[in-house]
């Protein structure tokens, strides 16, 4: 088979890795791609939202499977348009994409089939949310923007003025576009989060081990929200207890809610949870891989997983299963300085030859291969991904590696799985 991986991050570089080892694969495109794929797979030229340009490659080529990473061409129909043309397309259609795409689609299903989740008012009118606002009094509240704004759309806001200040920012100066045309104004829900990733063919649901993201730039949870600073899997609050309830209470109801809804969901589906006193809520649905989730799931599967990604789109999955390196895996980002605001990139990147560990994966994100060099090419630069027999050791395969390498300002999370070490 010829596979072609659409998107440039970590996610990306981790997906051809993973699927290069298929028996049933030959080749592997990534477009774009970055440095790391470029040394295991072809890189083609053509940005993931370049949806018309992606279909006439996949159709020239030959490509027998596409396998999506990003949100973006998903919501630009990818999946619809790939399947017109007859070739297989890993990931939801445009209308089922809508879980991510559109937070008040995604907060009223919930509601509609009593999914656990924060309460909510939906607003499309500035004025009306800030009257709504100003006799509510209860801090902190969390205003969301509803369409996709690449992760900056969520406002937790310590008081009034501030969530005032945010739908100014969504509303009137429009900084999002029409993404903020409508917005959520959400109870603020405390506890742990999580992530729980599970592909589906919109019956049968094969989940994934848990997994947990560090959302924010700095140690200890502090600092602007990024797309994620490190991740690590299993993550110990999602109990068996709570992985009953998660499935019982979230997944199968969202994906026959989806069905019922005439959007049948197939792909991963990414419940991104809040867990309370052993209760889980949703916070948002992604309509793909996460990342940097991605990178620590894919190092402990086992076996094969382009059966499981043809199962989901054939309507087959019930004939596939999982198999789990009963190890820890954890993923420490390493990124630019400056990120997630202005950062200077095109640094040489070093040491990566000196890392000689069969517990390490270097998965790149924002990097470039210029003349067998690895350069800086973007905000997150790496993930550097470590197995270990405890949460313990996985941590300081992955630091170990990280003590290796070095560019001009780059920055890392010094704590990626620390809350986990707490708990076990
Ligand atoms: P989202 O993109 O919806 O996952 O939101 C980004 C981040 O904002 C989440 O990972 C949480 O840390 C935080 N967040 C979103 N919604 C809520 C909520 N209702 N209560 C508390 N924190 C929230
Ligand atoms: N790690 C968060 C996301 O993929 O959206």
């Amino acid at each position: 088979m010829k596979i072609l991986v659409v998107g440039g991050g970590g996610r990306e570089h981790a997906l051809c890795w993973k699927i290069k080892q298929s028996m049933l694969v030959k080749e592997v495109y990534c477009s774009p791609g970055n440095g790391g794929t470029a040394l295991i797979s072809q890189n083609i030229p053509i940005k993931a939202e370049d949806v018309n340009g992606i279909v006439d490659f996949a159709r020239e080529s030959k490509i027998d499977l596409v396998v999506i990473g990003p949100e973006a061409p998903l919501n630009l129909g990818l999946v619809d348009m790939l399947k017109r043309e007859g070739i297989m397309a890993f990931g939801p259609s445009k209308g089922a994409a809508m879980l991510e795409g559109s937070k008040v689609f995604a907060k009223n299903l919930m509601k509609k089939y009593n999914i656990p989740t924060a309460d909510f008012e939906i607003f499309s009118d500035p004025d009306r949310a800030k009257k709504y606002l100003l006799n509510l009094k209860k801090t902190p509240v969390v205003i969301k923007a509803d369409g996709l704004a690449a992760g900056k759309g969520v406002y937790v806001c310590k008081s009034i003025d501030e969530a005032i200040n945010a739908i100014d920012d969504i509303m009137v100066k429009k900084i999002f576009g029409s993404a903020g045309e409508r917005i959520l104004i959400e109870e603020f829900l405390e506890g742990e989060e999580a992530s729980f990733l599970v592909f589906t063919d919109g019956k049968t649901v094969l989940p994934m081990d848990s997994s947990q993201d560090h959302k924010r730039v700095f140690d200890n949870d502090e600092g602007p929200n990024t797309g994620g600073m490190g991740a690590y899997s299993p993550a110990p609050v999602v109990t068996e207890e709570v992985y009953n309830k998660v499935m019982e209470k979230i997944i199968y109801p969202t994906i026959s809610g989806m069905e019922k809804e005439g959007h049948p969901f197939k792909g991963v589906l990414y419940a991104g949870l809040m867990i309370k006193n052993n209760e889980p809520y949703v916070l948002e649905f992604n309509t793909r891989f996460g990342d940097p989730e991605t990178q620590p799931l894919l190092v402990r599967i086992k076996n094969d997983i382009v059966p499981i990604i043809i199962g989901c789109i054939d309507g087959n999955l019930h004939n596939e299963y999982l198999l789990w390196e009963q190890k820890h895996a954890v993923c420490v980002v390493i990124a630019s300085g400056g990120y997630p605001g202005e950062y200077k990139k095109g640094f040489e990147i070093r040491g990566l030859d000196q890392i000689d560990d069969d517990n390490v994966y270097i998965f790149h994100a924002g990097t470039k291969l210029i003349d067998g060099k690895i350069y800086t090419d973007g905000g997150r630069v790496l993930g550097v991904t470590a197995l270990g027999e405890t949460i313990k050791t996985a941590i300081d395969n992955a630091y170990r590696a990280v003590d290796k390498i070095s560019f001009e300002n780059m920055h890392y999370r010094k704590d990626i799985g620390k809350r986990a070490i707490d708990r076990f």
